[in-house]
C-alpha cells in the first residue's frame, strides 16, 4: 500500500528514484510523485501527478529534476481521492519541508483541527499533509532542528507511518522512520537508499537494514547513518546481505509479470522444496518445526490467520493437517480475528501465512496470539519483512519476488510448504502413516513436472477464455481440498477481470446459488477423479440439467466428465491432497486469459495493491 524510496548520494536522484517507483509500482499506482532538493538552484522541487509511474515521467519532461538528493512515492489512495493535489510528496506550510508517506495517521483529525486554529492551510484531503504540518509546526515552535523536530513530532502520533523527509536548505541531510508499515535502509559506497522493500535497492548495494518499528534513520552526507529510537536512543544497525538477483524483477520476455509467474511455478516449487525433502521422499525436514517438536507434540489446536489469497492456502492446509495430523485446524480471516476477542490458549499454535509478511490484519493477528502466549509461526514469502520478524519461528516459501498483484506462485508454495508441515508434523505427533508419508512426500516431488505437463495447455485455454468474455458471473466449484481451490479460482478472476465470481464447495450448490444457473452461466467446476469424484459428476448433470456452461478440470483420460461438460482441461492425476498444486495452473491460465482478452491491466488491477499494509 504505497511505496516509498529515497535516495542521498553523490549521483543523479531522480533515475535513481524514478527505477525505484517502478520496481514499487505493484504497492499502488494510482498517483505518484517526486521530490528533489537542486543544491544549485536551491530549491525543494515536488513534481506530482494522478496515474501511474508513467504518467509521472511524461509530466516531468523539461523540468529542473537536478539533484543528489529526493524521495518519490507511488499511492494507493486512503485519505482522498487519487488525484493531483492528494498525490505525495506533500510539502509544509513554508514549502522548506517534503515528506512522502506509506501508513495512516489515525489521530490526524485532532492535529489538523490544531493547526487550523493556528492558521496552517492545506491543499489535500490526506492525513500525511497534516504530518509534514505538524514536524514543522514543531520544530518552529521549539526552534529546533528537523531531526529533532520529527523524534517530537512522532512520538505524539498514533498509526502506521513509513516515512523519508527531506529539506530545502539542508541537501545533505534525509531523514525516514517507520512503525507498522516496512522501510529498508540500503547502504552503498557513499550513498544510501531507502525503500518500502528491498526491490529498488538490490542492483545497487546488497547490504541492508530493516528498520524496526519506531526507528528513525537520520542520513547525512558526511556523518553517514544513524539510527535512533524515537525516544533519541541510539540503536546498532543490524546490517544484512540481500539474496535477490535482479532477473527475477523483469518480465524476463513474457508480455505480464503474472504470466511469468505462473511459468516459474515447477521452479519455485523445486526451490521451496529444495533442502527440505530428499530424493528418496522419504525425510523432510523443516528447522522451524524440528527445534519446536515439543510445542508441535503437545499442541491442543492450530490456528490460521491469513487474508485474500493466503487465507485459500490456508484453508488448504487444515484439510491437510486434520487428516494427517489429528488435530482441530481453525482457519481465521486475521481482520476478523484480531478484533473478536478471540479465546486463545497459550499451548495453541498459530501459523501466519502472507506472502508480503507486511499485511496489517495478519502483523496485529500475530501481536495479538503472541500476547496470549501462543506460539507464533509464519509462512512467508519476503525475507526479512514484519511478519517473519514478528514470529517465534517459520518457513519461507522462497517463491522468488512476486510482482503482478494478483498471487500466483507464492499461493502454491505456500500450499507446498503446509504440506511439508503436515509431513512433519504428523511424523513429530506419531500420526501419519509411514505409507502415507511416503505416498505424499515422493508424489510431491513429481508435481514440479506435473505442473510443467499441463502449463503446455497454455494456448488451448487461451483459445476457449474467449468464448466466456461476455460473462457476467462465474461460478467455481470444488470439494474436499479442492473447495479452497474454487474459492482461489474465484478470487483470480474477479480481481483482474473484475467478472463477479463466486467459489462454493459444491454441494452447497443446490442450497442456493443453483437458483442463478441458465444458459448464460459458465461453471467452472474441479472434477477430479479422487475424493468425492461420483457426487461432483451429479453436481455437474444438475447444472446441465439447467443449462449452464461447464468447464471442468479432469484428470487425464477421464472420459465421462468430458461427456457431460461443455468444455473440459485434463490434467495429470496425482494424490488428491496435491491436486490444489497441479489444478492451480488452468484455473490461474484461464483468469489470465480472459482478463487480457478483456483488456484489462492485469498486473495492476484496478483498486488492489500488492501489499495491503493498511487495515
Ligand atoms: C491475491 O491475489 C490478492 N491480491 C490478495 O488477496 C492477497 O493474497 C492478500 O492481500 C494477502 O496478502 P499477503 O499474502 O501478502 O498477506
Amino acid at each position: 500500500m504505497c511505496g516509498i524510496v529515497g535516495y542521498i548520494g553523490n549521483k543523479d536522484a531522480f533515475p535513481i528514484l524514478l527505477k525505484g517507483l517502478h520496481r514499487l509500482e505493484y504497492r499502488g499506482y494510482d498517483s505518484a510523485g517526486i521530490a528533489l532538493v537542486s543544491e544549485e538552484r536551491k530549491n525543494l522541487n515536488v513534481y506530482k501527478t494522478r496515474g501511474k509511474v508513467a504518467d509521472l515521467e511524461h509530466f516531468v519532461e523539461s523540468k529542473d529534476i537536478s539533484g543528489t538528493i529526493g524521495i518519490a512515492h507511488t499511492r494507493w489512495a486512503t485519505h482522498g481521492e487519487p488525484n493531483d493535489i492528494n498525490a505525495h510528496p506533500h510539502y509544509s506550510q513554508s514549502e522548506n519541508i517534503a515528506l512522502i508517506h506509506n501508513g495512516i495517521i489515525e489521530n490526524y483529525a485532532v492535529l489538523k483541527e490544531e493547526l487550523l486554529r493556528k492558521g496552517y492551510t492545506f491543499q489535500s484531503a490526506t492525513d500525511t499533509e497534516v504530518l509534514v504540518q505538524f514536524i514543522e509546526y514543531v520544530k518552529d515552535s521549539n526552534h529546533t532542528d528537523l531531526a529533532t523536530a520529527v523524534h517530537l513530532a512522532l512520538s505524539q502520533i498514533v498509526g502506521a507511518y513509513a516515512i523519508a523527509i527531506i529539506e530545502k536548505n539542508n541537501p545533505d541531510f534525509l531523514i525516514a522512520a517507520r512503525k507498522s508499515s516496512p522501510l529498508v535502509v540500503g547502504i552503498g559506497e557513499d550513498e544510501f537508499f531507502l525503500a518500502s522493500d528491498a526491490t529498488p535497492i538490490v542492483e545497487y548495494t546488497n547490504k541492508v537494514i530493516y528498520l524496526d518499528d519506531e526507528e528513525i534513520a537520520v542520513i547525512r552526507r558526511e556523518e553517514g547513518l544513524k539510527i535512533t529510537s524515537i525516544e533519541n536512543v541510539e540503536k546498532t544497525p543490524h546490517i544484512q546481505e540481500l539474496s535477490m538477483n535482479l532477473s527475477q524483477l523483469e518480465k524476463g520476455g513474457y508480455p505480464h509479470f503474472m504470466l511469468k509467474e505462473i511459468f516459474e511455478q515447477p521452479r519455485t516449487l523445486l526451490d521451496c522444496m529444495s533442502g527440505r525433502i530428499n530424493v528418496e521422499g522419504n525425510n523432510v525436514v523443516l528447522s522451524g518445526i524440528f527445534d519446536n517438536q515439543e510445542k508441535f507434540r503437545k499442541a491442543k489446536r492450530i490456528v490460521i490467520c491469513a487474508c485474500g489469497t493466503s487465507w485459500h492456502a490456508g484453508t488448504i492446509g487444515m484439510y491437510l493437517m486434520e487428516e494427517y495430523c489429528r488435530i482441530p485446524v481453525v482457519v481465521e480471516y486475521s481482520s476478523e480475528f484480531r478484533y473478536r476477542k478471540p479465546v486463545i490458549y497459550p499451548d495453541d499454535i498459530v501459523i501466519a501465512i502472507s506472502q508480503s509478511g507486511e499485511t496489517a490484519d495478519t502483523l496485529a493477528a500475530v501481536e495479538l496470539a503472541k500476547s496470549h502466549g501462543a506460539f507464533i509461526y509464519g509462512i512467508c514469502n519476503v525475507v526479512g519483512a514484519s511478519i517473519p520478524r514478528a514470529t517465534h519461528s517459520g518457513s519461507y516459501t522462497h517463491a522468488g519476488p512476486e510482482i503482478g498483484v494478483a498471487s500466483t506462485k507464492a499461493f502454491t508454495a505456500q500450499v507446498t510448504v503446509l504440506t511439508l508441515m503436515t509431513l512433519v508434523i504428523g511424523k513429530v505427533r506419531g500420526t501419519i502413516s509411514e505409507e502415507n508419508y511416503l505416498k505424499i512426500a515422493q508424489e510431491l516431488l513429481k508435481v514440479p513436472a506435473k505442473m510443467e505437463q499441463t502449463l503446455q495447455l497454455n494456448e488451448q485455454i487461451k483459445e476457449f477464455s474467449k468464448i466466456f468474455t461476455y460473462a457476467k458471473n462465474f461460478i467455481y466449484l470444488g470439494r474436499g481440498y479442492n473447495y479452497p481451490l474454487a474459492l482461489e479460482g474465484a478470487l483470480k478472476l474477479k480481481e483482474i477481470s473484475y467478472i463477479h465470481a463466486e467459489g462454493y464447495p459444491a454441494a452447497e450448490m443446490k442450497h442456493g446459488p443453483i437458483a442463478l444457473i441458465d444458459a448464460e452461466m459458465p461453471v467452472v467446476v474441479i472434477a477430479i477423479k479422487r475424493g468425492m469424484y461420483e457426487k461432483v459428476v451429479s453436481n455437474i448433470q444438475e447444472i446441465k440439467a439447467r443449462k449452464g456452461k461447464v468447464i471442468a478440470i479432469i484428470t487425464e483420460g477421464d472420459e465421462i466428465v468430458k461427456q457431460v461438460s461443455d468444455y473440459y482441461i485434463e490434467i495429470p492425476d496425482t494424490e488428491e491432497c496435491l491436486v490444489p498444486l497441479v489444478a492451480s495452473i488452468p484455473l490461474q491460465l484461464l483468469a489470465y486469459h480472459i482478463a487480457v482478452t478483456k483488456g484489462q491491466d492485469v498486473d495492476q488491477p484496478r483498486n488492489l495493491a500488492k501489499s495491503v499494509t493498511v487495515e
